[in-house]
């Protein structure tokens, strides 16, 4: 069933960007609004290239004649593309226009996003027949071989080993989203982070791709509203006086304690709150490996579209007096 979601769900966007052919939106997460980045790092800065060059490039990718280490990620952007269609594509590109939106092939995209099954991570981590075997609870007696994480004798080492470890995600675009861990958990990277990570002052590949102006065209999930908010209390330090959210905060002042703020004033920012910059902070990459231990944990509420989607920013008071 998950496979039939995610094929429908990429024949949408394949079907999407053939009608639309010539829309450069798609290359913007990676190679900037005006083709003035380095794409994932390694690529030529398009824009400094010649027409001739670009067609060139397109074209190799087409074919499967040109390109460095990364070329897999280039060969299905210009798979359907005609050599008219890529010949437009370098003139828009020389012409400096910058990316060519057009709001059918993100509306497709971000429908295509949306509808795809999410796997399920707990799935075997949470299995209850492995959660009985584990549970050391019920049991009269423990070995040692049961009693440590590693599962083998506590008494020599030989064989101890740290856990195989797969890691070999596939490239964003490629890979199917995790189901959240709890509602309003922060989404495990699906995909590769392969040259993005890591996140540095000078450079953040994750905005390219998932700022929510750009993220409709790569059929990335956009940043949510949320990151573009800043709950924390206004403080301000002023005439030896911390004052937070308008009140002296103190023994003599007008609040006791910054925790008798219950509810500090929204503030939306009209760019990214820059708490929320460093991504890998609250979002990690995701690897394939056997957990452990079972986990025992079940999450409350998690149905429907909370799976795959969060809300935190329309209910973040909620059940706050
Ligand atoms: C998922 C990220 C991504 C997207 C989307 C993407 N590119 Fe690329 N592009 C790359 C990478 C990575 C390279 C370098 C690949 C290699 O190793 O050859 C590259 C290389 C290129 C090159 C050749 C530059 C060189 O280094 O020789 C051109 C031209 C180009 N891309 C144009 C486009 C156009 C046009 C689009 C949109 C239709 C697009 N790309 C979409 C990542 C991307
Ligand atoms: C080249 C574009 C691109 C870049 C760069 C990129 N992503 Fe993604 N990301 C995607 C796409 C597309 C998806 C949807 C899954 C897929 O198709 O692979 C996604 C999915 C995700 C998800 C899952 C969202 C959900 O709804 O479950 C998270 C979290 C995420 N990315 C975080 C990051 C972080 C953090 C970085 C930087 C380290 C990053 N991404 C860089 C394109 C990108
Ligand atoms: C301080 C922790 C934190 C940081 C840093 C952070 N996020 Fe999140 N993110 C969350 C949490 C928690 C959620 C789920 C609740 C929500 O929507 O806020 C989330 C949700 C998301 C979602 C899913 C939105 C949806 O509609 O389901 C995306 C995509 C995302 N973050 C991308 C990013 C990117 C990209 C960055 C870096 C620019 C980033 N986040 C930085 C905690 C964080």
């Amino acid at each position: 069933m998950t496979k039939v979601m995610k094929i429908v769900a990429l024949g949408s966007l394949l079907a999407a960007s053939s009608l639309y052919a010539v829309s450069t939106a798609a290359c913007a997460g990676c190679h900037g609004q005006h083709f003035e980045k380095k794409a994932m790092g390694v690529s030529k800065v398009v824009k400094d290239m010649s027409k001739e060059e670009i067609i060139a490039a397109l074209k190799g990718y087409k074919n499967g004649t040109y390109g460095g280490a990364m070329k897999g990620i280039m060969t299905p952007q210009v798979a359907n593309l005609s050599d008219e269609d890529i010949a437009k594509m370098a003139e828009s590109i020389k012409g400096g226009t910058g990316v060519v939106t057009d709001k059918a092939t993100e509306h497709a995209a971000a429908a295509a996003v949306a509808a795809a099954k999410v796997i399920d991570i707990n799935a075997k981590a949470c299995d209850p027949e492995r959660i009985k075997k584990e549970d050391l609870g019920n049991k009269k007696e423990v070995d040692e071989t049961t009693l440590g994480l590693r599962k083998t004798s506590l008494f020599q080492e030989d064989d101890v080993a740290p856990p195989k470890i797969k890691d070999d995600r596939p490239a964003p675009g490629a890979s199917q989203r995790f189901e959240r861990a709890y509602v309003n958990a922060p989404p495990m990277i699906p995909h590769s982070v392969e040259g993005l990570l890591p996140i540095t002052k000078e450079n953040n590949q994750c905005l390219g791709c998932h700022m929510p102006d750009v993220a409709p065209s790569m059929g990335a999930t956009p940043i949510p509203p949320s990151h573009f908010t800043d709950y924390r209390p206004t403080t301000v330090y002023k005439d030896g006086k911390l004052i937070k959210e308008g009140k002296v905060v103190g023994p003599d002042g007008e609040i006791g304690n910054t925790s008798d703020i219950k509810l500090a004033k929204k503030k939306k920012l009209k760019h990214l709150n820059p708490a929320r910059y460093n991504c890998s902070q609250c979002h990690a990459p995701q690897a394939n490996v056997e957990t452990a231990v079972a986990n025992t944990f079940k999450p409350d509420g998690l149905t429907g579209d909370l799976k795959s989607k969060s809300n935190l920013a329309d209910m973040i008071d909620e059940g706050v007096k």
